[in-house]
């Protein structure tokens, strides 16, 4: 009996070290409580970042809506053009080819050719369509009308005899098409080699401009 029985000193510290117990486990499970509240309701740094740039992204497009009645603040550049963004195989073309694209299909792609690049300008149906406005640089590399103007007797990659000026306008063209937001490039088509003993093609002097076909 006496030695089942603990002595006072003994129970003391068993209380105590009970109650140690207890408000260890008191702090663990406030310690947790906190953590959680910390994870639940409040959001982490990390979060706040993440949740500000969407509320600006948000801004952003809601803002140019309201105000310009676009997504991007009136811009509709080369940058808006999906078809930039994704890698595609070039075709290289005959120019019998590229004949076949020439805007008379319907069920065609239209395609047109600036110095060699070929262009897909289906976008732009109304103008490049059989009967549109400008239909005649379609299936074509007519490079040099689009300088000269003659859009009957110039309809040929043929550049020779022009100014330096001419063939930036050339140039811009290419740029035009390779820039623009809905059209873009799909190949290169190879040319045939222009005679060098054959005439250059005569200025018509009178460029006269097609009306756009209405869409
Ligand atoms: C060298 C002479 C010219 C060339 C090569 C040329 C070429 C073109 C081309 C390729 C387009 C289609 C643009 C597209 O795909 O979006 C176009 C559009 C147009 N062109 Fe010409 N053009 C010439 C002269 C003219 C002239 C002299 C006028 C005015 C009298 C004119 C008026 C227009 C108009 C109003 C449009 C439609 C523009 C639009 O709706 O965005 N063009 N031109």
């Amino acid at each position: 009996m006496e030695h089942t029985q603990k002595r006072p000193q003994q129970q003391v510290k068993q209380r105590h070290s009970t109650k140690t117990i207890k408000s260890t486990k008191t702090t663990i499970s406030s310690a947790q409580s906190h953590s959680a509240s910390s994870k639940g309701s409040q959001p982490s740094k990390k979060q706040s970042i993440l949740q500000g740039i969407l509320l600006s992204i948000v801004f952003f497009f809601l803002s140019s809506y309201l105000v310009t009645d676009t997504w991007f603040w009136g811009y509709n550049g080369k940058y808006l053009n999906w078809h930039r963004w994704i890698p595609r195989k070039q075709i290289v073309f005959t120019q019998n080819e590229l004949a076949q694209y020439d805007g008379s299909d319907p069920t065609k792609k239209i395609f047109l050719a600036v110095k060699g690049e070929v262009f897909d300008v289906t976008a732009g149906g109304p103008y490049y369509s059989k009967g549109g406005g400008y239909g005649f640089f379609s299936g074509k590399d007519a490079s040099r009308a689009y300088t000269t103007g003659c859009f009957q007797t110039h309809l040929t990659h043929d550049l020779r005899g022009l100014t330096a000026n001419q063939l930036a306008d050339v140039d811009g063209w290419a740029t035009f098409y390779r820039d623009h937001p809905k059209y873009f490039k799909v190949g290169t088509v190879i040319l045939d080699p222009i005679d060098p003993n054959s005439p250059i093609p005569e200025d018509c002097n009178k460029p006269v401009a097609p009306k756009p076909a209405s869409k």
